[in-house]
């Protein structure tokens, strides 16, 4: 038996923890919604598997019909510049098999979504990681960057700020190969990179249902990209990613924007009310225009906290990197969550 030389030497991703009783934590850890999705998705679900089962029997439609088009009308695009996806973990996957091959080189801000490393590990591609400034600009891009493909995540996770659109802009203008924008967090923020994809010839969006829509569950993602690159996807992805649950649960949360909006806002003024209480603690917390947190306590011991909270069964995310090592990425949970771990954390110290 004879692996490929990089998947024997790689490690491998390790998902934010899922504790077994989950009833019994605050869970914090892994940027899920608190709130439940649209009441029209659990409609449409059971209307699915009706009474026996019977549709069930059927592929789904493999090419996400119903899904592209009403997410094609919320974005103000064709259809033909859509995909969705099996989670947006699908997408990342498949950009880098579309535009990188084998040997050559993708690139991703440092700090930001690690998975992009264990992506491009699995491929046999190599990686460049650009650090940040102070002012939260990348620190060390070079006027033209020739690698294959650049993943600008924004909003950053787990830093929480997002790029401007006219920096995003020049970022795509100095790039030699595709600009992927992951907007994982993007419903969250005060603006977002869609409308760069029509103005930018080698800019791509990619969006989850995970965070804003309270899907994560469900593995929904989609892109938006000129028709050739959603062409390309569509050949390299599974010809079945997405069960029709899945199919059913996307259309409908997509066609509920009401439902979203009042999530978002429920999320927005939780997260503004707990960054004021939680930098009159003494922490220090950089805006976010996410459904998380990064904050840093006063003595900058993130790990001391980690632990007091997990002791209290409240589960948040600390990372080990050391640019990352003296804060906490903390998930917006309901008002009540949030006040919970504000006492918890008044009481730690
Ligand atoms: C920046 C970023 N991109 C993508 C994803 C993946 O999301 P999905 O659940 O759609 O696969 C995550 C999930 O945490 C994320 O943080």
């Amino acid at each position: 038996m004879s692996l490929r030389k990089n998947i024997a030497e790689m490690a491998g991703y390790i998902p934010g923890f899922q504790p077994e009783n989950e009833d019994a934590w605050i869970k914090l850890n892994t940027n899920e919604n608190p709130y439940p999705p649209s009441p029209d998705v659990a409609k449409a679900i059971l209307a699915e598997v009706g009474t026996d089962g019977a549709n069930l029997r059927k592929y789904p439609d493999s090419g996400s019909r119903e899904a592209r088009t009403i997410a094609a009308k919320l974005y103000g695009v064709d259809p033909s510049w859509v995909i969705m996806a099996n989670g947006s973990d699908e997408l990342l996957n498949n950009l880098i098999r579309a535009f990188v091959a084998e040997g050559e080189e993708l690139a991703f801000v440092h700090p930001s979504y690690s998975y992009y490393a264990t992506l491009a590990a699995i491929q046999g591609v190599r990686v460049v990681r650009f650090g940040l400034d102070d002012d939260y600009r990348l620190a060390d891009f070079p006027q033209r960057y020739t690698g294959k493909l650049f993943f600008l995540t924004s909003p950053n996770a787990p830093l929480g700020f997002r790029f401007t659109n006219d920096y995003i802009r020049q970022i795509a203008g100095r790039c030699d190969g595709v600009l992927v924008v992951d907007e994982a967090y993007a419903d969250f923020a005060d603006a977002n990179a869609m409308d760069l994809v029509a103005q930018c010839e080698n800019l791509i969006v990619t969006r989850t249902l995970s965070k804003s829509y309270s899907l994560a569950g469900m593995r929904l993602g989609l892109a938006i990209a000129r028709p050739e690159v959603v062409a390309a996807l569509d050949k390299i992805r599974d010809h079945y990613h997405l069960d029709r649950l899945a199919l059913v649960a996307a259309a409908a949360a997509l066609s509920d924007q009401a439902w979203l909006s009042e999530n978002l806002r429920k999320i927005r003024k939780t997260r503004e009310w707990f960054s004021t209480e939680i930098r009159r603690i003494g922490y220090r917390v950089i805006p976010s225009q996410a459904n998380f947190i990064f904050a840093t306590p006063p003595d900058l011991d993130a790990e001391r906290i980690y632990n007091a909270l997990f002791e209290r069964q409240i589960l948040v995310r600390y990372f080990t990197d050391p640019l990352l090592k003296h804060g906490l990425r903390i998930s917006i949970g309901t008002r009540e969550e949030m006040e919970q771990t504000l006492a918890a954390l008044a009481e730690i110290g």
